[in-house]
């Protein structure tokens, strides 16, 4: 089959012309999303939530994810112009990203080399498993060395043009555990800041299917926070790298519409039928 010239940047040659879909209010991309978002307006996005490959080998079904680091990390320099170029000026984009014991300095140097796009308005810790004194939560993935601590958390960093935007830190909040700090602090609701630390565990799966043959999705709960937390009503979300379709099922489901980009055929066919699955069977649909 003929391809169009790969992208600059991108390693895969992404398919002669991009396919569109629509699923209820969620718009997704099948090619590659640094030519896709060359072609969308400016200032036209509330909320990014992405998680991009991280360059550590994992087995996708196209993607080869380990690339020469320099290139990679210009390929994402490159996205993420893009992104900010598409981000409104009061917007929010969440970047989840995590190294590996043989890379650990990757996540870093990537936001390092975001500093001349964006302000790091918050660092956030998304906690997959903790152990809090003899007990612990969340699930334990081994890891057999001597050098390495088990990875329990990544890394989620909050990104805005001028780092002043305001967000609601309460819908994304939590109950206060002592409620007699609500009447001795003054505070309206029984409602406080969830902090930096997310902890948001992977939902317990019996095999890969449950986890639509994808090695790098993240849990619903994610996407969620992130736009509540960014706090507009029908917000207009982006995830550049779509994989299953995580992002714009939250979006769904809190009532905004969004716009995913995926390489991959398969992934886009599981993100199209979770949204319609959703969409069928929620109260939204
Ligand atoms: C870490 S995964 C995202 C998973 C997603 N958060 C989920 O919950 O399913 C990264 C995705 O980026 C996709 N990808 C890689 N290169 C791409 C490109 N140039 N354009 C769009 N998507 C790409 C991969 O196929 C992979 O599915």
């Amino acid at each position: 089959m003929s391809a169009d010239k790969p992208v600059a940047g991108s390693a895969v040659t992404p398919p002669l012309r991009a396919k569109r879909y629509k699923v209820g209010r969620q718009d997704i991309v099948l090619g590659d999303c640094l030519r896709a978002l060359r072609r969308m307006q400016a200032e036209s996005v509330d909320v990014i939530v992405t998680s991009p490959p991280y360059n550590i080998g994992l087995s996708y079904r196209s993607y080869p994810d380990r690339r020469e680091e320099n290139d990679y990390l210009d390929w994402m320099v490159q996205v993420a112009t893009e992104l900010q170029r598409v981000l409104k000026a009061d917007g929010s984009f969440f970047l989840n990203i995590s190294g590996s014991s043989a890379q650990p300095w990757l996540p870093f140097e990537l936001v390092v080399r975001l500093r001349d796009l964006f302000v790091l308005q918050n660092h956030i810790a998304w906690v997959k498993s903790i152990s809090v004194g003899e007990d612990s939560f969340g699930h334990f993935k081994p890891m057999n060395s001597q050098r390495f601590l088990h990875r329990g958390h990544e890394h989620l960093f909050h990104f805005t043009l001028k780092g002043d935007v305001a967000l609601d830190r309460l819908s994304a909040g939590v109950p206060y555990k002592d409620k007699t700090n609500i009447a001795r602090r003054g505070h309206r609701q029984d409602r406080r800041c969830r902090g930096d630390a997310w902890f948001i565990p992977y939902e317990t799966v019996r095999g890969r299917a449950e986890k639509f043959d994808h090695p790098g999705t993240f849990p619903i709960a994610l996407p969620e926070q992130c736009i509540l937390l960014h706090g507009k009503q029908k917000a207009r979300v982006l995830d550049p790298f779509m994989g299953t379709g995580t992002t714009l099922l939250a979006a769904q489901r809190l009532g905004c519409s969004g716009m995913g980009m995926e390489i991959d055929a398969e992934y886009v066919a599981i993100a199209r039928a979770r949204l319609m699955h959703d969409l069928v069977n929620s109260p939204l649909g």
